[in-house]
């Protein structure tokens, strides 16, 4: 009687392993042959009031049944796993040698790149790297250059002021006046940095513009090593050889002041529109520092001179990049500025 009830357990718990068409059904039937309430489980209840030898007979007997069913379960198990896997791998896939979706790579503002360069320069040359504020005093904008209050550069139409005494530099100069409070000399510094003017806009002309400030103190410096650091800058900058002129030119905080021209790079010195026909472009105002600012600043000019130079930088990108109008610069458009 038990017997026959395993056998047929078998038989048809068996049939509906084979049957199963989900890994959800055949968890189901075997729950309900061989789980803790299942058919199996009901067929044993009654087992320990067997007599003993028949109890070991269809104890072989059960373990057969058992071992039987939850082997084809697992194996029907992990057929269903290994189907379920593969289907799942043919569905959800990625093709790695798609062309991915292209990020735009940002680039430095042309001016910042050439800022860039200046710096790797002349900190190469031993010269240290200032930075000084946007909105400055009068006292080191102006004063401690030697512009007396009286000078055209202080002009409502040239600064804008700020009250208090202050107001936006209007050029990186008074950096010079920061580098010698605090580093003392012999130094050599340069001062990258934007600048401001109240100056009407026009292709040539910004409100906004930068400069770098260059500086060396130290005994015994002369012209010749201005010329020489002058070059030397613009042959980097260039990636050339460029021919320099220097005229005179009036700075109240260099004595001799010049205006240091290169000879036009478009046109070799034939003349061109950029060059205005002259052959030479105005580039570096530069000249010895003025004792009267070596002094305003403590430094004795009997014992330390030094020369002193502002490189217009936006001008020297729009030369580098033959860019014709300066507000393009500023504009804030992408077209534009992704082209460097
Ligand atoms: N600061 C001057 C300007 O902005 C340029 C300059 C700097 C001239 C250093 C001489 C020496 O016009």
């Amino acid at each position: 009687m038990l017997e026959a009830k395993l056998e047929e357990l078998r038989r048809a718990t068996l049939a509906a392993f084979t049957d199963a068409f989900s890994l959800e059904e055949l968890e189901e039937s075997r729950i309900e042959a061989l789980g803790r309430k299942g058919t199996l489980a009901q067929i044993t209840k009654d087992f320990g009031k067997l007599p003993p030898e028949e109890r070991s007979r269809l104890g072989k007997l059960l373990n057969s049944v058992k071992q039987d069913l939850e082997g084809e379960y697992e194996r029907k198990k992990l057929q269903f796993e290994q189907a379920d896997l593969a289907e799942r791998l043919s569905k959800e896939w990625i093709d790695v040698t798609l062309p991915a979706p292209n990020p735009r790579p940002g680039n430095l503002h042309p001016v910042t790149q050439l800022q860039g360069e200046i710096e790797d320069l002349f900190t190469s040359l031993g010269f240290a790297v200032l930075y000084g504020p946007e909105v400055e005093t009068e006292e080191h904008n102006f004063d401690a250059l030697n512009i007396p209050a009286t000078h055209p550069a202080r002009d409502m139409q040239d600064t804008f002021w700020l009250g208090d005494g202050l107001l936006l530099r209007t050029h990186t100069s008074p950096v010079q006046v920061r580098g010698m409070r605090e580093l003392r000399p012999p130094l050599r510094m340069i001062a990258p940095g934007r600048v401001f003017r109240n100056e009407e806009v026009d292709a040539s002309h910004e409100h906004t513009f930068y400069q770098v400030e260059g500086m060396m103190i130290d005994r015994d410096v002369s012209v010749a090593n201005l010329i020489y650091f002058m070059k030397t800058l613009l042959s980097d900058i260039f990636k050339r050889e460029v021919t320099v002129r220097l005229r005179p030119g009036y700075f109240p905080f260099v004595e001799p002041g010049f205006e240091l021209d290169i000879r036009c790079l478009i046109c070799n010195g034939d003349g061109c529109p950029v060059c205005k026909h002259s052959g030479w472009v105005e580039l570096l105002p530069c000249g010895l520092v003025h004792p009267n600012v070596l002094r305003l600043s403590g430094i004795d000019p009997d014992e330390w001179g030094g020369f002193a130079f502002g490189l217009g930088l936006t001008r020297l990108a729009m030369m580098r990049y033959g860019i014709d109008d300066i507000r393009q610069l500023q504009g804030g458009d992408l077209r534009f500025l992704c082209q460097f």
